[in-house]
């Protein structure tokens, strides 16, 4: 080889890894978003959250907005034992709740939904569900007993009392026939008259983010909106009652009540299609609703990990990650964990034990060092993405609403197990607001449980008064 070679070639390689570095940075870029893209994104949300109130507009608006029939948060004195169904997050769960003032006691099973059901027909689902009522009951020695029960339903419903929802379209992977137009209440108590062998009656259906908001104000009063992170993204929040387009309820005081935004359609119309990347795009492609919950697929856990999964593939297909060479694994949809986001951006050190863990996971049998921090690299970039986009929504309540202080009750595994996405969130929340609102984020513990137990708490409470919604001290309304 000339000299002269050799020299270029040095050269060449000293240049290299900037050269990769360059080509990486290009096909991730996509991910990062501008200050301003952010801040655009806030204005479009606040648009489409008065939209979905308007009477007038929420018929065409994709962010539905649902009144709940929840007026306030509780008092504190809620007590008694209580059934709750759990379904819509990561597992179907089946809860005995004892309320006694602050104390809380719990009890709870996990329930398999096996693919078929999840994507059978409404008569299964719901027997199957029944099914389950019944072992627990039968477990936890209640099968004598008549016991209330609350349903936390985390799927978008139009609510028409505080036990009749109609579920409107079915998302994160559920789609069962004949439920969608339907009150899912009477579908539950139908299964369970069709078992005839258990004493069971549902007087509240909440959604997961109520849940999450009721459970966190039982020991906080500032507690205004509920934030789910987790399998699917949506939050919820305290409206006044003259905003709402669409409340057919009474004007008694409180004259506010609990909106379900249902916030994970938002660009369902299009209006994301400017910060969508390729990779959004065949994620939506191939989900099981293409074209529905837009925002919700940019976010949440359902969808997180097979998003890196795309851009990690398109990395090594061009040969910059795994020296071109990859796995089985890595090139099946699905494959990729959202929990591998979060392990591999816990590794704080060089050593990238996590991720060099999750590689082997994925029989990839060649990697360096130099791989690693790129893997790490694009989980940070799409994690971020999501915290900041999940912050947008937030800003946009908190700035709707305009009280001075704020906790937000946060709840979902992606919020949880994800090394950054708190603080992530605070300051680009802090960022965006309105100068002169203070805000918290705060976990909420078993929304889903100890909310429906609330609720179901004071609906018992009113059930012979008539009432059909909850309101100050649970008494009025
Ligand atoms: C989906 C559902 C919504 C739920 C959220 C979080 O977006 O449509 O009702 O709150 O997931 O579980």
């Amino acid at each position: 080889m000339g000299r002269e070679f050799q020299t270029v070639l040095a050269a060449l390689l000293k240049i290299l890894p900037d050269y990769e570095d360059m080509l990486v940075e290009n096909l991730v870029r996509p991910f990062i978003l501008k200050d301003e893209d952010y801040k655009l994104l806030m204005d479009i949300m606040l648009g489409e959250f008065n939209k979905g109130l308007g009477k007038e507009t929420n018929p065409t608006a994709k962010v539905k907005m649902y009144p709940t029939y929840v007026r306030d948060v509780p008092d504190g004195s809620e007590n008694g034992n209580f059934l709750a169904l759990d379904l819509g997050g990561t597992n179907f769960r089946v809860l005995l709740i004892n309320l006694n003032g602050q104390e809380v006691t719990m009890e709870s099973k996990i329930y398999l939904i096996p693919q078929h059901i999840m994507t059978g027909t409404g008569e299964q689902l719901f027997d199957h569900i029944a099914k389950c009522i019944h072992k627990f009951m039968s477990n936890h020695d209640l099968l004598k007993e008549k016991i209330p029960l609350g349903f936390t339903f985390s799927f978008p419903c139009k609510q028409i009392g505080l036990n009749h929802a109609i579920l409107t379209q079915w998302t994160k992977g559920f789609k069962c026939e004949g439920v969608e137009g339907e009150d899912v209440v009477r579908l539950l108590h139908e299964a369970i008259k069709r078992r005839g062998d258990i004493d069971v009656e549902c007087l509240a259906v909440i959604n997961d983010t109520v849940g999450a908001l009721m459970s966190c104000a039982h020991s906080d009063r500032d507690c205004a909106i509920g934030l789910i992170l987790g399998t699917g993204t949506n939050a919820c929040y305290i409206e006044k009652l003259e905003n709402v387009g669409l409340w057919d309820g009474d004007y008694n005081e409180p004259n506010q009540v609990m909106i379900n935004t249902e916030w994970g359609a938002l660009g369902d119309d299009g209006c994301l299609d400017f910060v969508k990347t390729e990779y959004d795009r065949q994620v939506d492609k191939h989900s099981i609703n293409p074209g529905r919950q837009i925002y919700e697929k940019m976010i949440s856990g359902m969808y997180m990990g097979e998003i890196v999964r795309l851009a990690l593939e398109k990395l090594r297909k061009h040969g910059l990650l795994f020296g071109g060479k990859g796995s089985e694994e890595l090139s099946t949809r699905g494959r990729f964990y959202t929990k591998y986001v979060s392990e591999i951006e816990s590794d704080v050190d060089d050593h990238f034990k996590n991720t060099k863990q999750v590689f082997e996971e994925l029989a990839l049998e060649k990697y360096s060092d130099e791989d690693c921090r790129i893997a790490q690299y694009v989980c940070s970039l799409v994690s971020t993405r999501a915290a900041f986009l999940a912050s947008v929504g937030v800003a946009a309540l908190l700035n709707k609403m305009d009280r001075q202080d704020v906790t937000v009750a946060v709840d979902g595994s992606l919020y949880r197990f994800h090394p950054h996405f708190h603080d992530l969130m605070e300051e680009k929340i802090q960022q965006l607001v309105k100068p002169g609102i203070k805000f918290k984020l705060m976990l909420s513990h078993d929304g889903s449980g100890k909310g429906a137990a609330i609720v179901t708490a004071v609906a018992n409470r009113l059930r012979d008064s008539g009432k059909e919604s909850i309101g100050e001290n649970g008494l009025e309304n």
